[in-house]
């Protein structure tokens, strides 16, 4: 069976705005990354046998609340600052997941800007574990509007995923940006498990405040550590067909998905890109065993290991490139804003925004005055209890459940260190997909732009960036053919 091309060009369209979207939010992301992920020593042994079986709800109808009426009180009526002309609907606002405990995730929706009733919905999720999709996802990445320098004003982002589709960014988990419990004890219980839980019931709540969304075409998007949460919550949304989620397909970017090659294809990426001593790398191939059954690590691994972080200590892993940002705060004197030219300080922009008391109440944020600042990435969540070294069970199970998987990466200029597949090969036959009508406008900038296929991969070639993917066919595929560059990807 063919992909259906209008999928694949929906899919490409957001691609390319990411071109232009993937900032290095990053110091912060990568730090929770490596806080809750790559040093989570203690869950390695424990996580390799997670039962994917945990992520059905018992009594899942007890948590569906009334939502009746809920959602013209969640209607944005205007962003501080935000630019003239917006024709969008925007709304914002708490989903109670779990009433007992006073636990509730804020959600921004920003509708498509066209034919918002027969678009698609898209969620986006950031990852951390503990970082926001508001702070990221929405204000610096695929969402309509960026902030200036001056932490107040907002400009429009031309490459806004809401062109062509209804974007639905939730915070997630309870402890990230806005979204709380007022049971203390609710964070330091944080989890992939309850992660997905809690977001299956968020939507569940949602689409009942939100009753026209219902049935209509779903897919679950997200990045980096959201490796994990998308297929999860995938999965669980599966498991609870009743409820009606029409999920289509999910697209993971960047994603860690299996830790034993996430981990070695880190380092193999520092050392193909000529920051980190051969000795050192061979040191990490001849010690070190990123399996999660593993032994305890060689002292030679360790120390080749803290040698790797040491070296690449002062860069931004995520995008090395890139210029660092040296302000604390906005900009002393006002920066002209550009999608094109990345700016490394976006993130203390945004951080300043959301935290203007004036912005929460316009987005009826942080109703319940929490005692701590809104920031990237979560302060309160301090341990993360389970986690499972691999998604690939739960991404064939998907696949063999007929959801469409996206998996793609930023190679080379915009590649995130937990990026296992730095090797794509180069023979991919050409498939004359060049400057689509459909896409005229957003290829303007890359006219080299063009698509290539090759048994279920796709790379997108575009100017100076390089991006390259997996498509995942559906049923038809040979899910061996399209999952091998998992498996050999270092
Ligand atoms: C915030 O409030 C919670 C619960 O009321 C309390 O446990 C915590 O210590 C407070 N944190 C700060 C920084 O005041
Ligand atoms: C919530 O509001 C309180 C009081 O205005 C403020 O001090 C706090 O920083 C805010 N917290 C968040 C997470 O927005
Ligand atoms: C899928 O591809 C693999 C590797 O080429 C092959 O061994 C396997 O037999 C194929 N499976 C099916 C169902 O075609």
């Amino acid at each position: 069976m063919k992909p259906s091309f209008s999928c694949l060009f929906f899919f490409f369209f957001l691609l390319l705005c990411f071109l232009h979207c993937v900032t290095s939010s990053i110091a912060r992301q990568r730090d929770a990354l490596n806080k809750f992920y790559f040093n989570n020593e203690a869950e390695r042994s424990s996580s390799s046998s997670w039962a994917s079986s945990l992520l059905s709800v018992s009594g899942l109808e007890s948590k569906v609340y009334d939502n009746s009426g809920l959602k013209e009180g969640d209607k944005v009526v205007l962003l501080p600052g935000q630019p003239e002309g917006v024709h969008f609907d925007q709304y914002a606002g708490y989903v109670t997941v779990d009433r007992a405990n006073g636990r509730a995730l804020f959600y921004y929706f920003a509708e498509a800007v066209e034919n918002s009733g027969s678009k698609p919905i898209v969620l986006w999720l950031n990852g951390g574990p503990g970082c926001s999709s508001l702070g990221y996802g929405a204000m610096e990445e695929l969402g309509p509007f960026r902030v200036m320098s001056d932490g107040k004003t907002l400009y429009r982002n031309p490459y806004a995923w809401n062109k062509v589709a209804n974007i639905l960014f939730l915070e997630s988990p309870a402890g990230v940006g806005f979204s709380y419990s007022n049971t203390m004890s609710d964070y330091s219980k944080s989890g992939d498990r309850r992660t997905a839980i809690d977001a299956l019931v968020f939507l569940v709540n949602w689409f009942e405040r939100f009753p026209e969304y219902k049935r209509r075409d779903f897919f679950i998007t997200g990045e980096s550590y959201a490796g994990h949460y998308v297929p999860q919550l995938a999965h669980a949304i599966l498991h609870h067909k009743d409820h009606l989620i029409n999920l289509k397909g999910i697209a993971i970017g960047n994603a860690v998905i299996n830790k034993e090659t996430d981990s070695k294809g880190t380092f193999d990426y520092f050392w193909t890109h000529a920051l980190i001593a051969d000795e050192t790398i061979h040191a990490i191939h001849k010690f070190c065993n990123f399996s999660p059954d593993a032994p305890l690590t060689a002292p030679e691994c360790d120390r080749a290991v803290d040698e790797a972080n040491l070296a690449v200590y002062e860069l931004d892993v995520y995008n090395i490139y890139a210029p660092l940002c040296f302000l604390s705060g906005v900009a002393p004197t006002p920066k002209s804003p550009s999608i094109e030219n990345f700016d490394p300080c976006t993130s203390n922009y945004v951080e300043t925004y959301l935290n203007n008391l004036e912005v929460q109440n316009a987005l009826h944020a942080n109703v319940t005055k929490l005692n701590y600042t809104w920031s990237g990435c979560s302060q309160v969540i301090t341990s993360w209890s389970d986690q499972p070294s691999t998604m690939l069970p739960i991404i064939h199970e998907l696949l063999s459940n007929g959801i469409r998987i996206l998996k793609y990466r930023a190679i080379d200029k915009r590649i995130p260190s937990a990026d296992h597949h730095q090797l794509v090969p180069n023979d991919h036959s050409l498939l004359a997909i060049d400057r689509p009508r459909s896409m005229g406008d957003q290829l303007q900038h890359h006219p080299t732009s063009r698509v290539q296929l090759k048994q279920g991969q796709v790379k997108v070639v575009a100017g100076g960036h390089e991006l390259a993917l997996e498509e995942q066919r559906d049923n038809g595929a040979n899910e061996t053919n399209d999952l091998a560059v998992e498996k050999e990807g270092q």
